[in-house]
């Protein structure tokens, strides 16, 4: 298939990408971009190790061509960090442990980020909610939902370790 010129918005950066028009997002941040925080598992749209935002929204990056991306705001794990400061829920994962061995963890971040961007408060419930897409075989889940409720109730703030 001929090949198609694209400009992804990635972590507030402008790529230029010449792709295959069927060319998953997931593989166009991974292998394209070189953002490999973002990991492809199961690639049919199940396990959510490929969750990113586009436009605040938690995607599976596989469930979407990259071409059907160009003019969105596309974030990666990569993004979270600011200057130098970590994310309040990447703080809550450090303290809670909320990883083993860490390859659901950037979808998890991804998915409980576009949940608080849309609700600084949620509850329990809307937590466990938002992950209910995102497979972790290690960690049982409750350490992830401590991390959120703990970012939900200010215990955990951006930078702060
Ligand atoms: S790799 Fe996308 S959901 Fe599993
Ligand atoms: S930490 Fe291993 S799959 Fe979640």
């Amino acid at each position: 298939m001929e090949k198609k010129a694209v400009v992804l918005n990635v972590n507030n950066q402008d790529y230029e990408l010449y792709i295959n028009p069927k060319t998953l997002l997931a593989e166009a941040i991974r292998d394209h971009i070189g953002l490999t925080g973002t990991k492809r598992g199961c690639e049919t749209v199940s396990c959510g190790a490929c969750t990113v935002m586009i436009n605040d929204m938690a995607v599976k990056s596989c469930s979407v061509l990259a071409v059907q991306c160009e003019g969105m705001k596309i974030t990666t794990v990569e993004g979270l960090e600011k200057d130098g400061q970590l994310s309040a829920v990447q703080v809550g994962f450090l303290h809670e442990g909320s990883y083993q061995c860490g390859f659901c963890t950037s979808g998890m971040l991804m998915a409980t980020s576009a949940l608080l961007k849309e609700n600084s408060k949620p509850t329990t419930d809307e937590i466990k909610e938002s992950i209910e897409g995102n497979i972790c075989r290690c960690t049982g889940y409750n350490s992830i939902v401590r991390a959120v409720e703990g970012v939900a109730s200010g215990k955990y703030k951006e930078g702060a370790l």
